[in-house]
């Protein structure tokens, strides 16, 4: 299955913003894009329809022909973790139940996922954003917030993802604060310390991120193929 699983070392780093940029520019080179968003929380409720967010973003920057329901299924109204919103709403999830959604319509193009919060939030009844990802056997894209304390974020994830065997197609580091500390220089830091590619993203003020080629090419060529994943100490 060709595709990618963007997760992210935290909720709001910017896993929807890298999503929907990526799947933009690979419709833009006319790859079909299938998106997955299988379970949201922080739904808000339109007409009495819960709408998820990132799934639209993300149908939508995909040109998606197929129904929301396809893209994000499972949608919960309170703004925390999917499994709790879940068990709030007297419902039992399980990753099988997430795999089926992504499964669906995979063999017809790239699928996209998004998954919520961070590589070990949990996801379902019976495992995490991880155990989705590894199911999927797709290749990871780590999303995170540019920022202090990133380096450790970045770390530990990276070295979950291997623990897992999964490829990491590679980091993207996103500004989302307007301010920044000069000093700093997490793409450097890491460079130095783990053997994937390492991406930036300004912060934006509006508009659309450009991603660079170097990653949606590696993306649709097997990314994070082969090379074994090495974090220097
Ligand atoms: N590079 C960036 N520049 C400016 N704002 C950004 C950038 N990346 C993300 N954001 C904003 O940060 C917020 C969180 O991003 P989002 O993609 O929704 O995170 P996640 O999907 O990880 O929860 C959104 O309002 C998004 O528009
Ligand atoms: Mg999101």
């Amino acid at each position: 299955m060709q595709g990618v699983f963007i997760t992210g070392t935290s909720t709001e780093v910017g896993k929807t913003f890298v999503g929907t940029a990526l799947a933009r520019a690979l419709t833009q080179r006319n790859i079909k894009v299938i998106p997955r968003k299988p379970i949201e929380s922080g739904c808000t409720k339109h007409n009495g329809e819960l709408i998820p967010q990132d799934a639209v973003a993300l149908k939508e920057a995909a040109d998606y022909p197929g129904l929301l329901s396809d893209v994000c299924p499972y949608r919960f109204e309170p703004p925390i973790s999917p499994v709790r919103a879940a068990h709030l709403a007297n419902k039992i999830l399980t990753t099988e139940q997430l795999v089926n959604i992504c499964l669906q319509g995979s063999e017809e193009g790239f699928v996209l996922v998004e998954g919520a919060g961070g590589f070990y939030s949990p996801l379902a009844e019976n495992g995490l954003n991880a155990d989705l990802a590894v199911a999927l056997q797709l290749p990871v894209l780590l999303v995170a917030d540019d920022k202090l304390g990133t380096l450790s974020q970045v770390l530990l994830n990276v070295e979950a993802i291997q623990m897992r065997g999964l490829p990491l197609a590679g980091v993207v580091l996103n500004t989302i604060n307007e301010v920044q500390n000069d000093y700093m220089d997490n793409t450097a830091d890491l460079r130095e310390r783990i053997s994937c590619p390492v991406y930036t993203n300004p912060y934006l003020n509006g508009g659309q991120v450009q991603l660079s080629e170097t990653l949606i090419d590696s993306l649709i060529n097997n990314p994070g193929s082969n090379k074994p994943l090495r974090i220097v100490r």
